[in-house]
């Protein structure tokens, strides 16, 4: 097997970094993030912070990506042996997110078959935690494995393998061909049955009324950034990946620009169906919409489990629909996971892909057994929070000041500007260098003010320690890593 990986065709970088992109949080997460930050008029902060640092981070990780045509880890190494931590830190950090984002694709694949027959019944909640996760009083008790989730997580765990085992172009990108369009019709079926339903221009109001007054209120303009960062996948040395397989001479600008508009088109389409669903559901059971709207694991595995025990037809198709969409969703974003961590390997220790793709995938399982566990979902909370408010951040300030300060921004952008379809200005430094630094330095700031006042979401102290040994363990590996030896191949070089 080839190690010297490339794209097929420029549809298929797109079709795979759009997979990448759009995962759970496009489905779960963004309409409720607008509905809660202003509706309509949240799209005003949310365009302004896709333009102003979501767009600007793309093109900045497709071209450091494609000029050093290697993963997070080479690229870093490349531009020089000191700064090679800068890129093991996402690397391992997006391999964290993995083993607990491989569990939650295996719920939805339980639930396609708990869709078969309605197993959640009349109390979808009690089901979710009672029935389902067998969850704990509390984290201090793990509780036991539970098998049937234990053997979907197993199986996710192998269709990523066997993906990512297949290479760039016969693994990643023939995948990316066949779940972009079939996620994209199962969206539109899902959304068109939605906004069908009595009641769900109610529902769609609520989502898209304006409320300007929230324009003035910092909270919303941080909302939008941090949706931003996390939809685009940026900052989690993916892209960078991803980006290294273009063929030569292949543009960047335009390219992120279509990714970026792509992911976030499709958020707000399905936005307006899962709201439309969400009106049906109020107006059905008379509850006002500020009951029944909710977000994440309680979106879509507790409230659209109760939205489909309501619908007056075909109701069994739907659930297996919906919970396929999220299963495909989420493959589509996990495998470029996979690959990033795989790349890394790879080019480090000069593993074959074989040989990095089987250990990542026995490593990653082992890693997500804790999550099967019955306190499962107090792991996931709690490692998922310190991983994106803390580890995430620090590494996108970090990249900011390493390519955009000392490599310098203008010189990747005499880069890219000649081999796109489109150049852009001197405004896109300004916002590598200053702007987006600034805006994650602010959140930073704010999440660790938060964690040291209240803690988090009434864990324990001894809980949330687990989330500070985590964050901490991958920025010492990422060290430990650095000053590991490489290859025979890369061992001199530095640009
Ligand atoms: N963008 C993904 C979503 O919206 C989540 C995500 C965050 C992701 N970081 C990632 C996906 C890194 C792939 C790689 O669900």
């Amino acid at each position: 097997m080839s190690e010297e990986n490339q794209w097929g065709s420029r549809l298929g970088f797109i079709l795979a970094t759009v997979g990448s992109a759009v995962g759970l949080g496009n489905i779960w997460r963004f309409s409720y993030v607008s509905y809660e930050n202003g509706g309509g008029a949240f799209l005003i902060p949310y365009l302004v912070a896709l333009l102003t640092t979501g767009i600007p981070l793309l093109i900045l990780e497709f071209s450091f990506g494609k000029k050093m045509r290697g993963s997070t880890v080479l690229a870093y190494k490349k531009l020089k042996k000191k700064w090679e931590w800068v890129g093991w830190w996402p690397v391992l950090s997006v391999f964290v997110l993995l083993t607990y984002y491989v569990v939650i694709i295996s719920w939805s694949l339980k639930y396609i078959y708990y869709a078969l027959s309605q197993a959640w019944g009349a109390n979808p909640e009690a089901f979710f935690y009672s029935e389902h996760l067998n969850l704990t009083s509390g984290i201090e008790s793990i509780g036991g494995i539970n098998i049937t989730i234990l053997l979907s997580v197993v199986a996710i765990w192998f269709i990523n393998y066997i993906i990512v085992y297949n290479g760039v172009e016969k693994g990643i990108e023939k995948a990316s061909k066949i779940f972009m369009p079939l996620l994209a019709l199962l969206m539109l079926i899902i959304t068109v049955r939605g906004i069908t339903l009595p009641g769900a221009v109610a529902g769609i109001n609520k989502f898209l009324e304006p409320d300007f007054s929230q324009l003035l209120n910092s909270k919303v303009w941080l909302a939008a950034y941090g949706q931003i960062f996390f939809t685009l996948s940026v900052c989690f040395g993916v892209m960078i990946t991803y980006a290294s397989y273009l063929p030569k001479d292949s543009d960047i600008v335009n390219n992120s620009f279509i990714a970026a508009l792509a992911n976030c088109g499709f958020s707000f389409i399905v936005g307006i169906g899962v709201f439309g669903i969400l009106g049906y559901m109020a107006t059905q059971t008379a509850t006002p919409f500020e009951d029944v709207v909710t977000q994440s694991i309680g979106l879509a595995f507790i409230a659209f489990p109760k939205a489909i025990n309501m619908l007056p037809a075909f109701s069994t198709l739907f659930g297996v629909l919906f919970f396929s969409a999220l299963v495909i969703a989420g493959i589509s974003s996990s495998i470029s996971m996979v690959e990033a961590v795989v790349k890394a390997l790879n080019d480090k220790f000069a593993w074959s892909r074989r040989k990095a793709s089987t250990i990542v995938a026995l490593a990653g399982l082992l890693g997500s057994l804790i999550f099967t566990t019955g306190a499962g979902l107090y792991f996931l909370d709690i490692i998922d929070y310190f991983n994106m408010q803390f580890s995430i951040v620090s590494i996108g300030i970090i990249q900011c000041i390493v390519l955009g300060w000392i490599y310098k921004a203008s010189k990747l952008r005499d880069y890219f500007n000649p081999i796109s379809n489109f150049q852009i200005g001197s405004w896109w430094d300004i916002m590598i260098k200053y702007f987006t630094p600034i805006i994650l330095g602010t959140m930073l700031i704010l999440s660790l003010i938060s964690e040291i006042k209240e803690g988090y979401g009434g864990y324990p102290i001894s809980g949330l320690k687990i989330g500070w040994i985590v964050t901490g363990l991958t920025l010492v590996f990422a060290i430990i890593l650095n000053n590991m030896s490489w290859q025979e191949k890369y061992k001199n070089i530095e640009e």
